[in-house]
């Protein structure tokens, strides 16, 4: 079965017009939860990376399984309030207005290897929210990893920009 046949779709959640992607089925799908994480892995497979970073939530599911993977450490970022210790925070924009989200301040290290990974990429705030943390930090984002994108919502080409190279494995119209 292919990886989008794995991924069930809603319409009209959360609000009506939205066709939303949901890869709850994936993930309880072994051997397609097992295809997407080594496919996120793929390119990484053979060169040394220090660290992972997942967004809040269904990144840390994915982020979780590819840093194991690769033998990294995992950084999350989180919604604010959610991350005990001294943080770094930074605006981004939902589809309606803006939220923060937060990193801890020693999370990442200057110079340190990180690859960004996340369920769904769609407008891309989200993503460009979490490489401004980590560059803050001194990181270098070598890349962001998605197993969905939504190319139509222009996310992608808003992380290319920021000169973050993007991957996805499936993209949705
Ligand atoms: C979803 C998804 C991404 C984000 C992508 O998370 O998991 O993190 O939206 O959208 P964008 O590219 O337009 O920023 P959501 O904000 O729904 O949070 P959740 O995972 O906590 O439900
Ligand atoms: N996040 C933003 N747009 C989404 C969609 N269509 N499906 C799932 N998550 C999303």
């Amino acid at each position: 079965m292919s990886l989008a046949a794995a991924i069930r779709t809603i319409p009209d959640y959360p609000k009506k017009g939205i066709l939303f992607r949901d890869i709850t089925t994936l993930l309880g799908d072994a051997k397609a939860f097992r295809r997407a994480v080594d496919e996120l892995v793929q390119p990484w497979s053979g060169s040394k990376m220090d660290k992972v970073a997942g967004m809040e939530a269904r990144g840390f599911i994915l982020g979780g399984a590819v840093a194991h993977q690769l033998s990294a450490g995992f950084v999350p970022i989180r919604k604010k309030g959610k991350l005990p210790y001294k943080t770094v925070a930074v605006a981004y924009e939902l589809e309606y207005g803006v939220d923060e989200m937060e990193m801890h301040e020693d999370a990442v290290t200057k110079g340190e290897r990180v690859i960004l990974v996340d369920d769904l990429i769609a407008t891309g705030g989200t993503a460009q929210g979490a490489i401004r943390l980590l560059q803050k930090q001194g990181a270098e984002v070598v890349a962001a990893c998605f197993v969905i994108d939504l190319p139509d919502l222009g996310g992608a080409r808003k992380i290319e920009a920021m000169g973050v190279p993007v991957r996805s494995l499936i993209a949705f119209d």
